[in-house]
């Protein structure tokens, strides 16, 4: 099949958040930390009526509404997950209930878990089965849905929630370009080895450095595989990131800079002093040391600010209003590039993805936008009302906020269990939890 690739997505997040600011005041913390320091506005939360099925049946449900996709056209689906509320059962067996009144079963595909890189994985999966030996002509579905929530304290500020579903098949607006690179090593910077509960084992500091570094490792193979002395990040148009808070963001879209800048150098390029006179005093300096270098990071974050500015900013909007959604963060980072620039703005684009899960996987790749606008109108029109969304969530208190999170935390794995919090918050269309009854089997029902 030909130009396999993205079809359509749909985002799901919750209806509600708490606002960082007020956030900062509830715990004490000094005002910005949450808001300047990290970069973080609004933070979407689930009470006890949505979970990781919930979340993952909205959003399927609705991209093949808003779509008009019939079931029956679907022949793979795929879910990256690190929300796990079952060792055994995967989420996308939970998914089948969509299928029954189509009758249909022959659906492959299974659930996929690695810190925040399941989604890649999945979507990675749903693209190599449509070019494979094995596809049958339907359309394939990658799913990337998390809960991402964390104990009091500093890393709480960085969770969020939510779910995309994101259609796959050929003569596609979005497709994938042939490099891609990959670092992938064992670390312990965030894992989860208490199955007791929902929340991770993390060492903020290791994560950055794992983070910063896997940014580095892929940028300079995907570099060397480009197979181009003069190879640079401005060859993308646009940058995504996976988004654990926007202002790291911001530092490793200024890391590129300085790995392009230190690439030019090694490869003997006469230009790169004068392109980058802000980083020359770091000219000598071995990338691994420089991940909590306070000047190298401010001198970056000067000379790639304008850069920034149009490449990645307008793909933070979903990362900055809902926070870390784990493994959707990166694709909630492509529908918000491509609601906020628009058809016109992107036809014949290259867009830049980094895609890192904790642990550690990373792959660097990129997607080119076709140059037919009626293609990528389809894609974009079902995506038009994410900023509304957005905007009409409810805000709740962080008092508020904090017991429905200390009340979840109660009641994580109990069986049986009755859910006690109110439907009000949920739009139509939405799936939640009627009950979970003493053998931990979990029902849904449609608002
Ligand atoms: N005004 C403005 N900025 C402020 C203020 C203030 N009042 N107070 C602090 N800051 C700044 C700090 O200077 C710092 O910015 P800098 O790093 O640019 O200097 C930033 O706010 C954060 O403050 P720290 O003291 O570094 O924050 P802390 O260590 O308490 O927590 C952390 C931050 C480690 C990110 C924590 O939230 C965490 O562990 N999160 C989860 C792990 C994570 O997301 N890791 C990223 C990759 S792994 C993944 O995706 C899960």
């Amino acid at each position: 099949p030909k130009d396999v690739g993205i079809l359509a997505m749909e985002i799901y997040f919750p209806n509600q958040y708490v606002e960082q600011s007020e956030l900062e005041e509830f715990d004490g913390v000094s005002k910005g930390k949450y808001t300047i320091g990290l970069g973080q506005h609004k933070m979407g939360f689930c009470n006890d009526r949505e979970d990781i099925h919930s979340l993952c049946l909205t959003v399927v449900k609705r991209l093949l509404e808003k779509n008009k996709i019939d079931y029956k056209q679907i022949g793979r689906l795929e879910v990256g997950t690190e929300t796990i509320i079952d060792k055994s059962k995967s989420v996308k067996s939970v998914l089948m209930q969509l299928f029954e009144p189509s009758k249909d079963t022959d659906i492959v595909g299974i659930d996929t878990t690695n810190a925040c890189y399941g989604g890649t994985a999945a979507l990675f999966n749903a693209v190599c089965w449509v070019q494979s030996q094995f596809w049958d002509g339907r359309y394939a579905i990658a799913v990337a849905g998390d809960v991402a929530v964390y104990p009091p304290g500093p890393a709480r500020p960085t969770g969020g929630a939510g779910a995309i579903a994101i259609l796959i098949g050929p003569n596609a607006p979005l497709t994938f370009n042939r490099v891609q690179s990959s670092h992938m090593v064992n670390a312990y910077d965030f894992y989860k080895p208490d199955l007791s509960s929902e929340f991770p084992t993390v060492d903020g500091k290791i994560s950055i450095q794992c983070y910063l570094s896997a940014l580095d490792a892929c940028f300079k193979r995907h570099s060397e595989k480009e197979g181009r002395p003069d190879v640079s990040f401005n060859d993308f148009d646009f940058f995504c990131f996976h988004a654990p808070y926007c202002k790291l963001v911001q530092k490793s879209f200024a890391r590129l800079c300085f790995n392009d800048y230190v690439f030019h150098v090694k490869n003997g390029n006469e230009n790169a002093d004068s392109k980058y006179p802000d980083l020359v005093p770091f000219k000598h300096l071995e990338l691994e040391e420089t991940y909590f270098n306070r000047e190298l990071e401010q001198a970056a974050v000067k000379c790639s600010k304008a850069a920034f500015e149009t490449k990645t900013l307008p793909s933070l909007m979903l990362a900055s209003a809902v926070g870390n959604m784990y493994t959707p963060s990166l694709y909630g980072g492509l529908v918000s590039l491509l609601v906020n620039t628009g058809a016109d703005s992107l036809l014949g684009k290259r867009i830049g993805m980094f895609s890192y899960g904790s642990g550690l996987a990373s792959t660097m790749f990129s997607l080119h936008v076709s140059k037919e606008k009626e293609k990528i109108e389809k894609l974009l029109v079902p995506l038009n009302d994410v900023p509304s969304r957005l905007e009409a969530r409810s805000a709740v208190p962080p008092a508020e906020f904090t017991a429905i999170l200390k009340a979840k935390e109660d009641a994580y794995n109990k069986a049986p269990y009755q859910p006690v919090d109110s439907l009000d918050t949920l739009t139509p269309g939405t799936y939640y939890l009627l009950e979970v009854d003493s053998k931990y089997r979990r029902t849904y029902a449609r608002l």
